[in-house]
This record gives structure tokens, C-alpha cells and sequence, in this order.
């Protein structure tokens, strides 16, 4: 069977005080909970977020939501991999459609970003791709996946695939509550399984592939279940305790 993680997206919500509020709620809830639970939360949450996990023995990774490529250096507002380490994180989400688009992200930086999270061997990678709405009308889903796998992992070790991760997430599906039916999801993951074979032979297989965009209490199961899917990457509904352990427990 292959790896397994449900991962909450915080994105530019809550502060150290209500992370720790929310993880007093969840972590005793995760004792029953059999699949890997990540949480993505903003750098100002990381290591009270870490500290807290480890404090409890709990299996929760906490991770982040973005980096630099470089290690250091005059680059005025943005984080580090050694510093994301420093604070903790088991993680980092890369190539986020919100960071493509209003941060003006491209292929070939997110691509810089991998190699330097993958080749530390320190964080796993979440690597974030999907269609605009233009797109798929266009019939052009799988072509863009392909582009984007292709440009974003160019020049990776295929022994560095049990550490990655890919999300799909329509772009359109985003915060939108609309979201592609199961089959257009299993067909979306078979394109980017058929791709990352091509890029990483056998080791594709160590790769899990989520999907993400409006999972909430009420479909996760049903995603869960698509074959071609490891797992969820879950934005708003991951904000509310509660109704992210329902989805845990789907
Ligand atoms: P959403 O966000 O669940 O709120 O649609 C998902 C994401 O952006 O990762």
C-alpha cells in the first residue's frame, strides 16, 4: 500500500496563541486516527506547533507553507530551509497556485526550491500543481500536469521520491467549493502517476499523489476512496478542529 497523509493548509490564518488553542483540541483526538496527519501552518506557528507535537508524542509533522531556494543571503522577507529546520518543520508545501498567482512564482523557482528541500534530505516535499478552469475546458488537464511535473522536478534524484509528495489541486477547485468528480480525479492522478514514472522510473511508485481543493467533512471519504489518491491536502476545513478530524476520520 502506498504512504498516506491527510495535510491541513492554514495558509495566512491564525496566530501563535490560536495554534496552540487548536492543537489542544486536536492532538488528544489523534490518538484513534490511523492515517499520517501533517499541518502546513505559517512560520510564526512552526516551532510552537512542533514543540507541542513532540511534547505530547504525537505523530502529527508540522510543516510550512513556502521557502527560498537559496540558504541565506539579502533576500529582505523571505524563509530559509536551515531556518525552517531550525524551527522544526517536517515538511514544506512548494508551488502553491496562491503563490503562482499572487506572488508570481514560476515553474522553474519552484523547481530550484524542490532541488534544495529534496537534496537536504531533511524536509519531505509537497509539491503543489493543477488546471485553471480555461484549462480543462480546453481539454488540456493532463498536458499542463505533465508540464508542470516535467519543469517543476526537473534534475531530481529518483531515490529522493519516497520523500515527495504531489497535490493536485484544480485551480478552480480552490476555496471555490466546486471540485472535479472522483473519475476526473483518478484520471488526473493516473496522468501525473504516468509522468512521474517517466521522470523517476520505478521509484514513481514511492511518490504519494493528494488531491486538494474544497475537501471538507462531507466529501472526504469519497475522495479517500479514488484508488490513484494517498491522500488530502485541505485548506478551510482545516481551520476548525473539529471539522478537520472529521475528515481524519472519514
Ligand atoms: P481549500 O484549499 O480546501 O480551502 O479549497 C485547499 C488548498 O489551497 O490547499
Amino acid at each position: 500500500m502506498a504512504k498516506q497523509m491527510i495535510i491541513g493548509n492554514w495558509k495566512m490564518y491564525k496566530t501563535e496563541g490560536e495554534t496552540e488553542q487548536f492543537l489542544k483540541e486536536l492532538i488528544p483526538q489523534l490518538a484513534g486516527v490511523t492515517r499520517q496527519v501533517g499541518l502546513a501552518v505559517p512560520f510564526t506557528s512552526i516551532k510552537k506547533a512542533a514543540v507541542a507535537a513532540k511534547a505530547a508524542q504525537s505523530p502529527l509533522l508540522i510543516g510550512a507553507q513556502n521557502m527560498h531556494d537559496v540558504s541565506e543571503g539579502a533576500y529582505t522577507g523571505e524563509i530559509a530551509l536551515p531556518m525552517l529546520l531550525d524551527e522544526g518543520a517536517q515538511f514544506v508545501l512548494l508551488g502553491h497556485s496562491e503563490r503562482r498567482q499572487y506572488f508570481g512564482e514560476d515553474n522553474a523557482f519552484i523547481n530550484r526550491k524542490v532541488l534544495r528541500a529534496l537534496e537536504s534530505g531533511k524536509l519531505e516535499v509537497v509539491l503543489c500543481i493543477g488546471e485553471s478552469l480555461e484549462e480543462r475546458e480546453a481539454g488540456q488537464t493532463a498536458a499542463v500536469l505533465s508540464e508542470q511535473l516535467q519543469a517543476c522536478l526537473a534534475g531530481i534524484n529518483p531515490s529522493s521520491a519516497a520523500q515527495l509528495w504531489v497535490a493536485y489541486e484544480p485551480v478552480w477547485a480552490i476555496g471555490s467549493g466546486k471540485k472535479p468528480s472522483s473519475e476526473e480525479i483518478g484520471q488526473a492522478a493516473s496522468a501525473i502517476g504516468a509522468k512521474l514514472k517517466e521522470q523517476l522510473s520505478a521509484e514513481a511508485a514511492k511518490v504519494g499523489i493528494l488531491y486538494g481543493g474544497s475537501v471538507s467533512e462531507k466529501n472526504a471519504k469519497e475522495i479517500l476512496n479514488i484508488p490513484e489518491i494517498s491522500g488530502v491536502l485541505v485548506g478551510g476545513a482545516s481551520l476548525n478542529a473539529g471539522h478537520f478530524l472529521k475528515i481524519l476520520q472519514a
